[in-house]
């Protein structure tokens, strides 16, 4: 049992990968952070394709919005209701959940800047009875950020080193980094498994390519892959975000030769991901020695391999260094919460580029 001065929260996640729902639930007592439990739920396939159609501006409907949002937020409750009882949980026991929701639009740039995540915390407070804190990428947006990326805080709690040098990756739909040094920072590097999962679903009829072993089949067509590094979202300087919006299939398309194999496209793929994070890690953070992979896309053991051939770094995963690495980003939600419930600015302005340090999200009663 959690000591007095200590507090659980459950941290509730869907990436841009649109995989599933991560729930992470953690222990904070004082600055230490200990993860309890983490599960990872499959969303029906009917709200999975919804919320991709959403996430890419495909035939945008309000309706289909306002329905997914109360789909996704009864889903959430739910699922989080049986994950509570499942841990032989109290509502008391537990502070309250942080959900992150699905982002269905983010375009962090220019006067009217804005970022849309999506499934009602409203449903989640109503089904689960327990205090719940949402909205979180939008003050930040307000004061001028980008709203994202909101982990670095958290990452910085688990993996900061008095004597390494060290940067956390991400590998999600899209790849962040967080380099931890004074001042934090932190940026989507790129894609992660956001054109890599399409691709083996359009052609191999799989959501997402296991271990790389397609991808291992194919050659790097090094034509295309010149084409998809000259992108100049890599070359802009960071506080920078990206999503699906940008990196999707007909991205994908624009640069594509039709006579190319569809397995030498994939490895293609894999490389380009691999080299536009070691891009980012050599250009942003070059005295990193250690790269620290949290995220799905740390499971590609050829992505893996060619991470650690192209970096100039030690490269592991965040269970080598006792954290499940599909718990980190719902757990920064789990602690984002705690934050919001303390008042406590979560925010880091110099991985946003907010005009300062903001309290963010907002809060539900039970
Ligand atoms: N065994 C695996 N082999 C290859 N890729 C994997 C594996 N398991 C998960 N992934 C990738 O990780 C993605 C999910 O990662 P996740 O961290 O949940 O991303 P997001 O935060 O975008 O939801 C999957 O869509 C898939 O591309
Ligand atoms: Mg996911």
């Amino acid at each position: 049992m959690p000591s007095d001065d200590s507090h659980l929260y459950l941290g509730a996640m869907t990436g841009t990968s649109v995989d599933g729902l991560d729930l992470a639930l953690i222990e904070v007592a004082g600055s230490t952070v200990n993860l309890i439990a983490q599960r990872t739920f499959p969303l029906p396939s009917a709200l999975r394709k919804t919320l991709l159609e959403l996430g890419q501006g495909i035939g945008d409907n309000l309706d289909a919005l306002g329905e997914a949002d109360a789909a996704l937020g009864r889903f959430i409750g739910e699922t989080a209701r049986g994950f509570i009882d499942s841990q032989g949980l109290a509502n008391e026991a537990l502070r309250a959940i942080g959900s992150h929701g699905q982002t269905v639009r983010h375009r962090p740039r220019g006067r009217n800047a804005f970022t849309l995540q999506i499934g009602d915390p409203n449903r989640i407070a109503e089904l689960t009875g327990v205090t719940t804190v949402a909205d979180f990428r939008r003050r930040d947006l307000a004061a001028g950020g980008q709203g994202a990326p909101l982990a670095p805080g958290f990452h910085a709690a688990l993996f900061s080193h008095a004597r390494e040098r060290r940067t956390v990756l991400n590998v999600g739909g899209i790849s962040n980094i967080t380099r931890l040094c004074t001042p934090l920072q932190g940026f989507d590097t790129g894609p992660g498994n956001a054109l890599m999962d399409p691709w083996c679903a359009k052609h191999q009829g799989a959501p997402f390519d296991e271990g790389g072993a397609w991808a291992a089949t194919g050659r790097v067509d090094e034509a295309l892959l010149e084409s998809l590094l000259s992108d100049p979202y890599l070359d802009q300087a960071p506080p920078k975000s990206t999503g699906r919006e940008h990196y999707n299939l007909e991205w994908l398309s624009e640069r594509l030769r039709p006579a190319l194999k569809p397995q030498d496209v994939q490895r293609t793929l894999l490389e380009f991901t691999a080299a536009s994070i070691a891009y980012a890690v050599s250009n942003w953070a070059p005295e990193t020695e250690r790269i620290i992979v949290c995220g799905g896309g740390r499971l590609n053991r050829l992505l893996l391999q060619r991470l650690k051939a192209l970096a100039n770094a030690t490269v592991d995963t965040a269970d080598e260094h006792g954290w499940d690495g599909d718990a980190i980003e719902a757990g920064a939600f789990a602690w984002l919460a705690h934050q919001r419930l303390n008042n406590a600015p979560a925010n880091v302005p110099s991985v946003t580029g907010a005009a300062g340090s903001r309290v963010i999200g907002a809060i539900y009663a039970p």
